[in-house]
């Protein structure tokens, strides 16, 4: 039976690339975002593609706008048993200029929103009976790093890391569900990339600390999701793995 799955912020980036790949690869595909003409684009696109697909508006800071994602995906799939936290947001500002909720809107987006999907599916696969699903979040290696300039996102990306290991272990007991977490290095045509490179000097000074000497693509990462979730990555539970050319790990110390 054909797989279906939920990608949230798949309008752009590697949201749709990961959308793409995994259709091509053969699975039922639901992309959510906010932006109504992002969406129509995304539809239109994932229409090229042999199979079937869904695209649905809907904020992931929003809790019951989650839930009914997931029932009418249910409604038009059958069921649904994987889902990637992909939806992000993201601006540099210093954390002593930061406002109250400028720290509060990413972390709702990041984090709440994470665990708002999160939630939404496994009560589907409570009443489905899904046993085996999956879920791919996506963070950033400021999870376990410090994030200068970035202290929301490093602060939710750091909880959706240790969500990844804690829902791995009670959801893998409990539904044989697999958690895993994907770190993208600097991957370009992102929104990441568009926000955080602002200078095309800035681009090259991070191009220059990548081992690998370029950016990844937003096709890499979906290949490596669409492995994730494959069953070629059954025992994979609780892992998250860069993928960024080797680039955390270029620290320089002599
Ligand atoms: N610097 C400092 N504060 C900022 C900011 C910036 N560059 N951008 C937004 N904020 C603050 C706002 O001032 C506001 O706080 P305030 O009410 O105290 O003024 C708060 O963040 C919310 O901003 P708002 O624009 O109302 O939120 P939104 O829900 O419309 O947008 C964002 C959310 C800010 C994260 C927006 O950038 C977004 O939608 N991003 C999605 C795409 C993205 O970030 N991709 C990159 C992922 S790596």
């Amino acid at each position: 039976m054909t797989k279906t799955v939920l990608v949230t912020g798949g309008t752009s980036g590697m949201g749709k690339a990961m959308a793409l790949t995994l259709k091509k690869a053969g699975w039922n595909v639901v992309v959510t975002g906010r932006d109504a003409d992002r969406l129509h684009q995304t539809d239109v696109a994932l229409q090229e593609i042999q199979g079937d697909h869904a695209v649905i508006q809907m904020d992931v800071r929003d809790p019951e706008a989650c839930m009914a994602a997931v029932n009418q995906t249910r409604q038009r799939f059958g069921r649904l048993e994987a889902l990637i936290n992909n939806a992000a947001g993201n601006f540099i500002c210093p954390t002593d200029e930061l406002s109250p909720n400028g720290w509060k809107t990413v972390i709702d987006i990041v984090l709440n929103g994470t665990f708002n999907c999160s939630h939404a599916l496994v009560k589907g696969w409570q009443e489905d009976g899904v046993s085996g699903g999956q879920i791919l979040n996506i963070v950033a290696s400021y999870a376990w790093q410090a994030g200068p300039g970035v202290a929301p996102s490093a602060a939710a990306k750091a909880g959706v890391l240790n969500l990844t290991r804690t829902l791995a272990v009670e959801w893998g007991y409990k539904y044989q569900a697999r958690i895993n977490a994907i770190s993208p290095g600097p991957i370009e045509r992102t929104g990441g990339a568009d926000k955080l490179a602002m200078s095309p000097e800035h681009a090259e000074r991070i191009r220059r600390n990548v081992p690998l000497g370029r950016f990844g693509t937003p096709e890499e990462i979906a290949d490596l999701a669409t492995w994730m979730l494959s069953d070629q990555a059954r025992y994979l539970n609780g892992e998250c793995i860069a993928l960024d050319g080797g680039h955390w790990l270029n620290k320089q110390p002599f």
